[in-house]
């Protein structure tokens, strides 16, 4: 079972639990069958009392020590992408290259992307180890904004930035879009920020005003903005400040 965090309303992690032998393989570097050597050889303590049982819980206050070595483990990690056209934000069975292949390949295993982006989309990709955090920012309960640059193939009227702005009814779905921000750049580009992820919602929004996509960049999602200095297809780590402004 894979660890799990919960945390408080400021964010602090409050509890984790994990089996103790992938603590200790995760940890060490051992594998998960000499991890389970080595408790069941009575080499692992916790709370300074030898535990034998791989399948029992870790938390988050409790010492674990392999012969007298405090064990930690390694650091979660957090990566902003500029996406390029062309990558998918997905791992599958897909033609197209994964956005993770444009990452070294040492980083690539523990990461997972942060929501989805199609194909032709562009734009801010987040990455992390930490499937709490990516919760806090997918989970439509928490309404996480993610903002979009979005180049439409028809001038956009007033009429139709009031129905983004309220919500509109998509393509086979009942429940109106939440309301969403909209601010006009030019007759055929605007920036859109909505707090849901439906199924290519924005592309979905704008065909229910009557108007067509034909460039999607994603530029912000809650505080944190696609840095100006990534160009497509490149990545950086996100500043504590970045990591600690998803809330939870
Ligand atoms: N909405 C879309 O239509 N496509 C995306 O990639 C993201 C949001």
């Amino acid at each position: 079972m894979p660890g799990r965090r919960r945390t408080s309303r400021t964010g602090r992690a409050l509890l984790l639990t994990m089996r103790l032998d992938q603590f200790v393989a995760k940890a060490t570097g051992l594998s998960r069958k000499d991890a389970k050597q080595a408790i069941s050889r009575g080499r692992v303590t916790v709370d300074d009392r030898p535990c034998r049982q791989a399948a029992s819980k870790v938390l988050e206050h409790q010492t674990v020590q392999l012969k007298d070595q405090r064990l930690t483990l390694p650091g979660q990690r957090y990566l902003m992408l500029n996406k390029p056209e062309g990558v998918v934000s997905s791992t599958g069975d897909d033609p197209h290259p994964s956005a993770l292949s444009l990452l070294p390949p040492a980083l690539r295993p523990e990461l997972h992307m942060v929501g989805r982006l199609d194909l032709d989309t562009t734009g801010l990709l987040l990455l992390t180890s930490d499937g709490q955090w990516s919760h806090r920012v997918t989970s439509p309960r928490l309404r996480c904004p993610k903002t979009y640059r979005v180049t439409l193939a028809d001038t956009i009227d007033s009429v139709a930035l009031e129905q983004l702005r309220r919500g509109v009814a998509l393509r086979n779905e009942q429940r109106l879009t939440a309301p969403a921000e909209v601010t006009l750049l030019t007759p055929r580009m605007i920036d859109l920020t909505i707090t849901e992820g439906r199924y290519h919602q924005v592309k979905r929004m704008l065909a229910a005003v009557g108007n067509r996509v034909v460039a999607l960049h994603r530029t912000r999602i809650g505080e944190i903005v696609l840095d100006p200095a990534l160009a497509p297809g490149e990545f950086r780590a996100l500043s504590d400040a970045e990591i600690h402004s998803i809330g939870g």
